[in-house]
């Protein structure tokens, strides 16, 4: 496992940014570290093995799994910030980074150093290497991109005029754990009707009526990997408006697939989504970004808006979801998770488009 190469890459990133030391306490960040979410913080010294601070109900489970780190039990009788510093100054740290620090934490941390500079606060560093996913995540997100497929090839069954929303999404959860995934990576959306119009609609006990659309955005995570996949159905048969709406989203959909690979400015992938909506007359009613990044987290970066000049890059994965809301009406979205490869893109989540249900 490429955990300590992952380390290895954040010596460098530390270096280059004029730390001596890092210092790691977000949650979603040790689990990148270390693969497993019970790690308190995480030290990283100039040179040699990390330190790595764990309570005692997951001591036992980190020293079994976290090979190459030492393991240092915290009681809970223990400053852990006092612990952390002395360490921190026993490997030579005069410059330390970290990637998210409460005022508080990053008061009584500084005050254990003698230059009142001590500490700095730089997470973006990790997002960084965290945006461009290694082959070990590609693997798994893939499999949690199946999964997430086969969920939704059970809400395009499920979907029906007289069933209920809820209903729907235990159709859908449930066979995604049949086959092996984690808890979902957000709550399940299943919105019909004139909810389908609300981007986020949440999941409700209405009552699917004939001729409703009903947007359905859903999830697995894989080993801790996200995935997020949106289908739009009409529950029978899609009104001549429900189509041309239909339509637009999908093709914008397949304009921005299109334009994104290893070079592509972001803003400018989101634009060419907008266009072709904005062209069809539905501007105002796409009112959110393209898309965002996906990997331990379902949103994390890159976000992709169109003022954001920065490029893809290969191993980036993130998702294409263009969608048209109209208040009273209802709303169509389609949302692919995508790796960005050098040759173009690949997506992780597959399934038909496909308006019409039962
Ligand atoms: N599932 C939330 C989103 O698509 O961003
Ligand atoms: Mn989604
Ligand atoms: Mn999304």
């Amino acid at each position: 496992v490429g955990f300590l190469t992952r380390i290895e890459k954040l010596r460098t990133a530390i270096k280059q940014a004029g730390f001596d030391g890092y210092l790691i306490f977000n949650s979603v960040n040790t689990l990148y570290f270390l693969g497993f979410p019970g790690a308190s913080a995480l030290l990283v010294p100039p040179e040699g093995e990390s330190t790595l601070y764990v309570y005692g109900v997951n001591y036992e489970q980190a020293k079994a799994v976290s090979k190459g780190f030492d393991v240092q039990l915290v009681k809970g009788s223990e400053n852990l910030l006092a612990k952390i510093a002395a360490q921190a100054k026993a490997n030579g740290s005069k410059k330390l980074g970290a990637d998210a620090l409460g005022v508080d934490a990053w008061r009584n941390l500084s005050k254990e150093f003698p230059h009142e500079d001590a500490v700095q606060v730089n997470g973006g560093l990790v997002q960084e290497l965290r945006k461009v996913k290694d082959l070990e995540e590609i693997a798994l997100m893939r499999r949690a991109g199946e999964i997430t497929s086969e969920g939704m090839e059970a809400a395009a069954e499920a979907v029906m005029a007289g069933a209920k929303e809820y209903e729907v999404a235990a159709e859908i959860e449930y066979a995604m754990r049949r086959v092996g995934a984690g808890p979902t990576a957000f709550e399940t959306i299943v919105a019909s009707g004139a909810c389908s119009a609300f981007p986020h609609g949440g999941c409700s006990g209405r009552e699917i009526r004939k001729g409703d659309l009903v947007v359905v955005d859903v999830g697995a995570t894989f080993n801790y990997y996200c995935s997020d996949m949106t289908r739009t159905f009409v529950a029978g048969k899609a009104s001549v408006r429900q189509q041309k709406i239909y339509q637009t989203v999908l093709k914008a959909h397949n304009v921005a697939f299109e334009a994104i690979k290893a070079g592509a400015v972001i803003g400018e992938v989101d634009a060419a989504a907008r266009k072709t909506i904005s062209d069809a007359g539905f501007g105002e009613y796409f009112v959110h970004r393209l898309g965002h990044g996906v990997g331990l987290e379902v949103h994390e970066p890159p976000s992709m808006f169109t003022e954001n000049k920065d490029v893809l890059a290969a191993g980036n994965v993130v998702t294409d979801e263009p969608g048209i809301y109209i208040p009273g009406f209802g709303g169509v979205r389609i949302e692919d998770t995508v790796l960005v490869t050098t040759k173009g893109a690949e997506k992780l989540t597959a399934g038909s488009y496909s308006l019409d249900g039962v």
